[in-house]
C-alpha cells in the first residue's frame, strides 16, 4: 500500500488526476472504475479542466462506476447516474455507450448484477479503480460485514451511511434502504486501485482501513490484500495514523529509489 499525503484537497485531487490521465496516456483505451459521493467531485473537476485546457481525451476510455441507489431513476438529482453525468460526463468526450453504472431500476437485479460483472470481464478489467471511503470504512456500499469476496449485488444500506447520506436529500427517510454495488472482490480484481479519504471525519476509518486488521467489518481493509493500492489523503483523513512520519519518509525518499 502507497500513502500520500497532501496538504489539501485541491492537491489531494489533483495527484490523483495525474494518476488518471498517466493511465490515459499510457493506455487511451483504459477502463476507469469510477466513485461517487463527494470526495471525488476535485478530481473530476480537474479531469474536465484537464480535457478543456489540455486535451485530455476520453474518446475511446470506457467507465465502471461502482454502485447506485435501488429505486432512483436515472433523472432523480440524488442518483449516481445523474451525478456522474452532471459532474464528469457531460463535460467530457466519452461516448455515452462506454458508460457503464448500476441500474437502480431493473426489474430483474440478480441477472443485472451478473451482466454488469461480466461486461467488466468483456472490457479487459479496470485498469484503475477509483474509490472513496464511507465513515465506517466501506468501500462502494460494501457495508461492515459484507464478504470480502463479494461480487455485484443489493446490499442493505447500514444505518449509518443512511444517516451520512442524509445531507444530500430533504431527509433521512428518502435516503434508499438499498443499494446496489461492486463487490469487495470485484473492487479487489482492479488493476490499480486509488482510494481518496478527506476531513477529520474520515481519519479513524482510515487507520483502521490500512494499519488495522483486515477485517469484513471495514470492507476498505480488504485493499491490504491488493497489491497495487493507493491511498491519497488530505492531513485530517490521515491524521489517525500511528505510521504517519513513515509514510511521509518513504514518500520523500521513493523518488531516489534504486
Ligand atoms: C457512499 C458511496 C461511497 C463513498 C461514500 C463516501 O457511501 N457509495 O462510494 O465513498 O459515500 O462519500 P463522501 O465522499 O461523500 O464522504
Amino acid at each position: 500500500m502507497e500513502i500520500i499525503v497532501k496538504d489539501s484537497v485541491e492537491e489531494m485531487s489533483k495527484a490523483a488526476a495525474r494518476m488518471v490521465a498517466r493511465t490515459l496516456n499510457a493506455k487511451p483505451n483504459a477502463v476507469l472504475g469510477l466513485a461517487t459521493g463527494s470526495t471525488p467531485l476535485g478530481l473530476y473537476k480537474e479531469l474536465v479542466r484537464m480535457h478543456n485546457d489540455e486535451g485530455l481525451d476520453f474518446s475511446q476510455v470506457t467507465t465502471f462506476n461502482l454502485d447506485e441507489y435501488v429505486g432512483l431513476t436515472q433523472k432523480h438529482t440524488q442518483s449516481y447516474h445523474y451525478f456522474m453525468h452532471e459532474n464528469l460526463f457531460k463535460h467530457i468526450n466519452i461516448p455515452p455507450q462506454n458508460v457503464y453504472i448500476p441500474s437502480g431500476t431493473t426489474d430483474n437485479y440478480e441477472s443485472f448484477c451478473k451482466w454488469y460483472e461480466q461486461r467488466i470481464v468483456e472490457c479487459g478489467g479496470i485498469d484503475l479503480q477509483i474509490l472513496g471511503i464511507g465513515s465506517d470504512g466501506h468501500i462502494a456500499f460494501n457495508e461492515p460485514s459484507s464478504s470480502l469476496g463479494s461480487r455485484t449485488r443489493i446490499k442493505t444500506l447500514a444505518k449509518q451511511t443512511i444517516d451520512d447520506n442524509a445531507r444530500f436529500f430533504d431527509s433521512a427517510e428518502e435516503v434508499p434502504i438499498y443499494a446496489i454495488t461492486m463487490g469487495v472482490g470485484t473492487i479487489l480484481e482492479a488493476h490499480k486501485i486509488i482510494l481518496l479519504a478527506n476531513g477529520k471525519n474520515k481519519a479513524d476509518a482510515v487507520a483502521q482501513s490500512v494499519e488495522g486488521p483486515v477485517t469484513s467489518l471495514i470492507t476498505a481493509s480488504a485493499l491490504q490484500l491488493h497489491r497495487d493500492t493507493m491511498f491519497i489523503l488530505d492531513r485530517g483523513a490521515a491524521s489517525g495514523l500511528k505510521m504517519l512520519d513513515y509514510y511521509q519518509w518513504i514518500q520523500d525518499k521513493m523518488p531516489d529509489a534504486p
